[in-house]
């Protein structure tokens, strides 16, 4: 949120009340001299990290690069990753780039089995230049008490200058230690802050619903409020607050047109054109796969379906706005 212009107050009043964009509106854009979009993904064949690359021309048309092979290929703990998010390094790490990821291999287990005992740790690597990815780690973030730590993504906190890092857990007792009671704490949101995706703070729950499960949560800047996506129920849910991560939310009604049986809201800002924001979803059960809203009334919400194109070759994702060097140096993988 930094390089923007400030009028001075004496100024602005003394301008008739022209459209001029203040600094809130200008928030919404992703970054005003980028040049396209990175989204990192995965597939349902083969649990590694893939790359597509889209232009300022077109945000949803997404193009796989690499020839379509994997970027990275997780070594440690199930050796499978999902749930793929892209993180800018910021404050002591600016300058690095980080991609998260759920530590499953749903082909060795089940989905009964993987939130009772699944892992806890959460993948981590690291790039400069998003190109060259190292430092591949598996940071355990839950405590013991937890089934699973599911669809990593974090949202730097401005005011404590660290990263917020939200994933879904399901709890059990203390004295259960096989998981195999009812879990005392149905699947939520929990979180932690870190500051360099190594060490991280005791984790805490960020939104229980009680009998109903919360998954796949990511967060959105839009000017001075926040807005968060997740999926409880049948589908996604968005939600808007003025007072911060741990302030009021209010449900927006009806924000997402047809989203019945997706999962993993993942919103960003057009690059260009302030009021236009992109929904991706992904698609659970036969015909897995991401699909695309678009919102145009500057507020990230009202999103219609994308019938014009086939995202479906991505699993639950994560984009990046980037620049004209990144753009080239991926495009030159
Ligand atoms: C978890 O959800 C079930 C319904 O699916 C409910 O019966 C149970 O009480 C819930 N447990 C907790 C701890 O909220």
């Amino acid at each position: 949120m930094k390089g923007f212009t400030y009028l001075s107050t004496a100024l602005l009043a003394s301008l008739p009340a022209l459209a001029i964009p203040t600094e809130s509106t200008l928030q919404k854009k992703a970054a005003p001299s980028n040049v396209g979009y990175l989204a990192v993904t995965w597939k349902t064949a083969d649990n590694s990290v893939y790359f597509a690359l889209s232009d300022n021309d077109d945000a949803l048309d997404f193009k796989p690069i690499n020839g379509d092979k994997p970027i990275v290929k997780p070594t440690l703990g199930t050796k499978a990753v999902r749930d793929t998010s892209i993180i800018v390094g910021q404050g002591d790490n600016a300058g690095k780039y980080y991609i998260l990821g759920t530590d499953l291999n749903i082909a060795t287990t089940s989905w009964a089995a993987s939130t009772r005992t699944g892992s806890r740790g959460i993948f981590v690597w690291e790039s400069t230049d998003l190109v060259t990815w190292t430092n591949e780690r598996l940071v355990t973030v839950e405590d013991k008490t937890a089934g699973m730590a599911w669809a990593p993504d974090a949202f730097w906190d401005a005011s404590k200058r660290k990263y917020f890092v939200h994933w879904a857990a399901q709890l059990y007792a203390e004295d259960d230690t096989g998981h195999t009671g009812a879990p005392t704490l149905n699947t939520s949101m929990r979180y932690a802050y870190t500051s360099d995706f190594k060490t991280f703070t005791a984790p805490k729950t960020y939104v229980s619903l009680g009998d109903a499960p919360v998954i796949d949560m990511s967060l959105l800047q839009d000017g001075n409020a926040l807005k968060r996506f997740y999926v409880t129920g049948g589908g996604p849910v968005e939600q808007t607050s003025t007072n911060g991560l741990f302030g009021d939310w209010t449900t927006v009604d009806g924000a997402i047109a047809d989203s019945d049986g997706f999962e993993a809201p993942y919103a960003f800002w057009d690059n260009v054109d302030i009021h236009r924001a992109y929904l991706l979803c992904d698609k659970v059960g036969s015909g897995a796969g991401i699909h695309a809203w678009t919102s145009s009334n500057g507020h990230a919400d009202s999103f219609a379906v994308d019938n014009t194109h086939n995202l479906a070759f991505m699993r639950h994702l994560s984009v990046l706005s980037v620049n004209q060097k990144q753009f080239d140096a991926l495009s030159a993988f």
